[in-house]
């Protein structure tokens, strides 16, 4: 996409101040709570009391949901003084399966995810938005996709998969690397978003890659029972109610033929009672309001009582090797996404 000068001078003015935010601030904050004594705090709750009181929080928090507004008030201006041109109008080797009678879940539709003025789904530019926006969320870091990659690379066994189900794909970013690293399988990705499936269809079909993109909930995809060994999510339950993660978790185990196996990228409690607060806290002012509950969620015991065996989470790090062997994480002063992969095998 072309950006005017002006307008791509406001973007990377956004992007600068992200930065800031995630590499001087939020360690300056680390290092003034450290002083407090906040280590030695275990709970959340004492965390935040401790947090609160120190210099740094309030331009800390502010600057956390200021700039992101910033980011899409940036971000859709640009998209709408030039709007994105669909290539290739559907044609080439990928489908789209839209279902124009498919009712949005309540929780989806009640507020702007991520702070995305109409969320993702509402409009065609809105998935040309969140692309850009996205961008920017990942403080630039992920603009050629570098962490749905290492998720292919690191998290998913190399074995011959017939059917591979993306849930939450989005605009396709895993589906990508997904159907490189296994171009025999059947590659399907699952949204409820019409506009992101759109954008997914062209981007594939522009990367002569095979991939059905198929409008449906997740927690009932309308595939055909024990035809799929592989399902996967990338950056989808902490948007979601537990009872939904619940229906999610049933809804690839009936999909999955037995021995098939569950990842699912997201997010668990760390033990980092800073860490874990500014998660939460991200969470509020990222529209984002299930976040905190999913973090702390027992998805291993959830996975189980949907038909899963040897399910648990580890650590992975998008800015080193990918999935880490435990649920720990290297240590790193600026701000990043605590990110964990949850791992699966249908029983
Ligand atoms: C944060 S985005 C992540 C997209 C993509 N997986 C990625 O890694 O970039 C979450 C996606 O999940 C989709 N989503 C949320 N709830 C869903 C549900 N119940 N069924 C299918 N898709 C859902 C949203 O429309 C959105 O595209």
């Amino acid at each position: 996409m072309a950006i005017a000068l002006e307008r791509q001078s406001r973007i990377d003015f956004v992007l600068t101040l992200r930065r800031r935010w995630a590499d001087a601030l939020y360690p300056a904050l680390r290092r003034q709570y450290d002083d407090a004594g906040g280590p030695a705090v275990a709970d959340v709750g004492t965390a935040a009391a401790t947090t609160h009181a120190l210099p740094s929080y309030g331009w800390f928090a502010w600057l956390e949901r200021g700039s992101q507004k910033q980011l899409w008030r940036a971000v859709g201006d640009a998209v709408a003084a030039e709007p994105v041109q669909r290539r290739l109008d559907g044609n080439g080797p990928s489908r789209l399966e839209l279902d124009p009678g498919l009712e949005l879940p309540d929780w989806y539709t009640a507020w702007d995810i991520h702070v995305q003025p109409g969320g993702v789904w509402a409009n065609d530019a809105a998935a040309d938005v969140y692309e850009l926006g996205a961008k920017l969320v990942m403080l630039g870091v992920n603009d050629d996709y570098t962490f749905h990659r290492a998720f292919v690379e690191t998290a998913i066994p190399r074995r011959a998969y017939r059917r591979i189900v993306d849930f939450g794909c989005g605009f396709g970013k895993s589906a990508w690397p997904m159907k490189r690293a296994f171009p025999e399988a059947e590659v399907i990705g699952i949204d409820l978003a019409a506009p992101c499936l759109r954008l997914a269809t062209d981007k594939t079909n522009a990367q002569g890659l095979a991939v059905t993109y198929r409008q449906a909930d997740c927690r009932k995809t309308g595939l055909e029972a024990g035809t799929a060994d592989l399902v996967t999510s990338t950056m989808l339950i902490h948007e979601m109610p537990l009872p939904a993660i619940a229906e999610t978790l049933q809804e690839a185990a009936r999909l999955l033929a037995p021995g098939g196996l569950l990842r699912f990228l997201d997010f668990t409690c760390t033990g980092d009672a800073f860490r874990d607060l500014a998660m939460e806290e991200h969470g509020e002012r990222n529209n984002e309001p299930f976040l905190p509950a999913s973090m702390k969620a027992d998805v291993p015991a959830m996975a189980r009582q949907a038909g899963f065996r040897d399910a648990a989470w580890v650590a992975f790090d998008e800015r080193g090797g990918g999935r880490l062997p435990t649920l720990a994480w290297p240590k790193r002063p600026e701000w990043h996404f605590p990110w964990a992969l949850f791992e699966a095998t249908r029983a």
